[in-house]
């Protein structure tokens, strides 16, 4: 299956929060990456159907969204951001009632969401209210009414967000089992989470697609732009003021600092040596406005 946005925008009064977005995308997984009102659930609410483009169309096979109607959202699976879960259903009743509205036949939705409280390993909880849910419980349950109508495309808004990582490890093998043949698409901005289980990442920022690629290219892109910098606790200060910092360690009485930049810092006292980047650093490269870059 083919997924194809063609140029989408979306207008709120002046506030461009999608600005021509173009991207194709194929069976897999796409991580949509990208800081605090990039743009991501606007774009994905698109997708879902459940909000109109300003501008551009969205084509499944070469067929725009517009003209599917119905048969689009038969495609759809969605994991809103915000899931409004009602407190007093059990996990249980809450999938019945999705798949009501899905219009799903009662038959076939008692196998679909016996196998779906298997897959996310709820089926011991699913006679308890949803009001006592931890957050990684609630979001395994939110992608199990996503799952329930099989559908060829799924749009996940920020799934990881409150799982521990023993649940990101079972969110990570829970996508990659079922990602064979659909388009999934899921967003985040904690990188580590779409590092493993992106076959694309999408970069966005301010509204725009400005990167698609496959993350071990993505991380060559900042390949001799990482650096660790080795100095005395009281050089802090001036360097955290100076460069962007991925990240700081201790070792005895040095700090050893991470830092992404264009070019080799240089500091009085300190020994400088080259890292092997990876996404985290490419994140602080795409988004932060001290690395001067073309993003
Ligand atoms: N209904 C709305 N009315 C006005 N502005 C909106 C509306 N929805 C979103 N925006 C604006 O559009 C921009 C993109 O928001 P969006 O929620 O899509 O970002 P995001 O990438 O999902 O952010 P986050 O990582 O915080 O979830 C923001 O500036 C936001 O304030
Ligand atoms: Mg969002």
């Amino acid at each position: 299956m083919e997924l194809r946005i063609d140029n989408i925008s979306k207008r709120f009064k002046d506030k461009v929060a999608v600005d021509n977005f173009s991207v194709t995308l194929n069976n897999g997984v796409y991580g949509l990456l990208g800081k605090n009102g990039a743009g991501k659930t606007t774009l994905m609410r698109i997708l879902a159907d459940v909000s109109t483009q300003s501008e551009g169309e969205i084509y499944v096979d070469n067929k725009s969204k517009s003209s599917l109607g119905a048969n689009y959202r038969e495609l759809l699976g969605y994991l809103p951001q915000d899931v409004g879960f009602y407190k007093n259903f059990t996990a249980e009743k809450f999938l019945y009632y999705v798949a009501a509205l899905k219009g799903l036949d009662k038959n076939k939705a008692k196998d679909k969401i016996n196998e779906l409280l298997k897959f996310v390993n709820l089926e011991s909880d699913k006679k308890r209210k949803i009001g006592g849910f931890s957050g990684g419980m609630k979001q395994r349950l939110g992608i199990a009414q996503a799952l329930l109508n099989d559908p060829k495309i799924l749009i996940l808004d920020e799934p990881t967000a409150g799982l521990d990582p023993n649940e990101r490890v079972r969110f990570k093998n829970l996508i990659s089992d079922i990602s064979k043949d659909k388009i999934i698409i899921l967003s985040t901005h904690i990188v580590s989470d779409i590092e493993f289980i992106a076959n694309e990442i999408l970069v966005m920022k301010d509204g725009m697609l400005i990167e698609k690629l496959t993350p071990s290219k993505i991380i060559n892109k900042v390949r001799g732009k990482v650096y660790s910098i080795k100095v005395q606790e009281d050089l802090l200060y001036e360097i955290k003021s100076k460069f962007n910092i991925s990240n700081i360690s201790r070792e005895k009485d040095k700090v050893v600092v991470r830092i992404v930049d264009e070019d080799k810092p240089y500091l009085d006292g300190g020994i400088c040596t080259e890292e092997e980047p990876n996404l985290e650093d490419v994140f602080l490269y795409y988004f932060n406005e001290k690395v001067t870059n073309k993003g």
